[in-house]
């Protein structure tokens, strides 16, 4: 076993670190995911005016700001008691769809995109977004434009992409004009031939020459966990529905998300564990899990009964055809994904032709109070809890944040466990391995200490390797060859 050379990628911090702890014949005892989160937002908010918070909140993160920023928002509102503007919920919901196709266009092509188009196997020196763009650059073109035109939409409705502040307690700030949405829709019609584009060519050319590999990579049965409105996908607002590993399932306001979702800790992570209450004590036993379910984009195309968009429905439909209600497929969060990107485009157009759009009024008074208030949105990366509590003059008493990634934290160790299981066979192990635990990670699409930290495609992995005594007999990192 030799120690290799850490190169430069890692100047940015290791965000995860996997921990594969083998016994006396060398095959997986024990695995474990840290992650050394030190956010720290739910402490500093304190005693700041609640109606800073969706500006406050936005900087946890650069890759996901919008979201923070409507859930917060959102929580806003409901500890002012205030029914917000039917215009102002669509405006919200508009610029949301244009946060969502960038996010996912992201991580579809740049981040996990090499995985596929170069092969899991390629040499990481060409495993990521340089050789996407040297092996098809007319689609990485094409990425780069819709990306663009995604945020400038969020621009556009909002003064500014990232870190926004249009959204307010009460409603949002920047009536939109007749000019913007005709602009607007220009640049949405744009992301829907991009996305229809996307998953037509995902499924032609990426898609079939991997479904061994999707059928057997290291499987997991868990639940999930979305947002429906009236059971259909919604990714701005609805009840929260919780699905059990054989479909079955309930749905419960956010408000009341303490009475189904409970908050394990272990000792050697920051990252908490939420777990489905009901299903009793938690539990990460691959041979017997209790209480784990995952979000993000399977977790929303499992949970809801249909698409209210035609086209991503007609998507739906397919995918459910091939491969079932729930989907259990780590790797179809990919195609889940593309399926989502199409529907956000979709659901812009609708937005845009509703003649209620350039309403001006889309804000109403505010006025402090003692409450406590929920939020949550559908992020990216999967439901999105904000939930604050005030004093009589509108201060800050307390936060809690659940984000989509430490919902999937439990599944996320599972993935990792069995794919380290399923490769590392009699104390050996290679290269393969760590393309293999990264990819079950990155299915996942975690923010994992939400902040804007991803890096040429991809998160930075350290895996330590322990024997059976406990002593370190090696460490893996992206660019080494072991
Ligand atoms: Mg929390
Ligand atoms: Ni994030």
């Amino acid at each position: 076993m030799k120690q290799i050379v850490i190169q430069p990628v890692t100047r940015i911090e290791g965000h995860a670190k996997v921990t594969i702890q083998l016994d006396d014949q060398g095959n997986v005892a024990d695995t474990r995911v840290n992650v050394v989160e030190l956010r720290g937002f739910e402490r500093f908010c304190i005693g700041r005016p609640v109606e800073e918070l969706p500006r406050i909140v936005c900087r946890i993160c650069g890759v996901c700001p919008w979201a923070h920023h409507l859930a917060s928002s959102k929580a806003c509102d409901a500890v002012f008691g205030v029914e917000i503007p039917s215009v102002a919920k669509k405006l919200r919901e508009l610029a949301y769809m244009g946060h969502f196709m960038h996010s996912h266009i992201l991580h579809f092509f740049i981040l996990s995109g090499p995985d596929f188009v170069m092969g899991p196997d390629a040499d990481y020196s060409i495993r990521n977004v340089v050789g996407i763009i040297q092996k098809v650059p007319d689609i990485a073109k094409r990425v780069v434009r819709t990306r663009f035109l995604a945020q400038m939409m969020t621009q556009l409705l909002g003064g500014k992409a990232i870190h926004p502040d249009v959204s307010v307690p009460g409603g949002w700030s920047k009536p939109a004009t007749k000019k913007e949405v005709d602009q607007l829709k220009e640049m949405a019609k744009e992301c829907l031939d991009f996305s229809t584009f996307a998953i037509d060519f995902a499924k032609k050319e990426i898609f079939p020459k991997y479904l061994d590999l999707v059928k057997s990579f290291a499987p997991i049965e868990t639940g999930f966990l979305g947002t429906v409105k009236d059971g259909v996908l919604n990714l701005y607002d609805g009840d929260l529905r919780m699905m059990t590993p054989d479909g079955k399932y309930e749905d419960f306001a956010v408000k009341d998300y303490l009475d189904y979702i409970g908050e394990h800790i272990e000792p050697w992570t920051y990252l908490k564990f939420p777990y489905y209450k009901k299903a009793g004590q938690f539990s990460m036993d691959l041979g017997n899990p209790v209480g784990i379910y995952r979000t993000n984009t399977l977790a929303r195309i499992n949970v809801c009964d249909h698409i209210a968009t035609p086209l991503a429905n007609k998507e739906l439909e397919e995918f459910r055809a091939n491969f079932g209600r729930p989907a259990q497929l780590t790797l179809l969060y990919h195609w889940a994904r593309l399926i989502e990107t199409v529907y956000c485009a979709e659901r812009a157009m609708e937005l845009l032709d509703d003649p209620e759009i350039t309403d001006p009024n889309t804000r109403k008074a505010v006025t402090p109070r003692a409450a406590r208030g929920v939020g949550s949105v559908e992020a990216p990366r999967g439901t999105l809890i904000h939930d604050y509590e005030t004093d009589e003059k509108g201060l800050v008493k307390a936060v809690n944040i659940i984000v989509g990634t430490t919902h999937n934290n439990a599944a996320i160790n599972m993935s990792v466990k069995k794919a380290a299981q399923d490769n590392i066979k009699g104390g050996k192990y290679d290269q393969a391995l760590l393309n293999t635990v990264e990819m079950a990670i990155r299915a996942y699409d975690p923010c994992l200490s939400c902040a804007t930290h991803e890096l040429d495609g991809r998160i930075p992995v350290k895996i330590d390797v322990f024997d059976s005594e406990g002593q370190l007999v090696g460490t893996v990192m992206e660019d080494e060859q072991v």
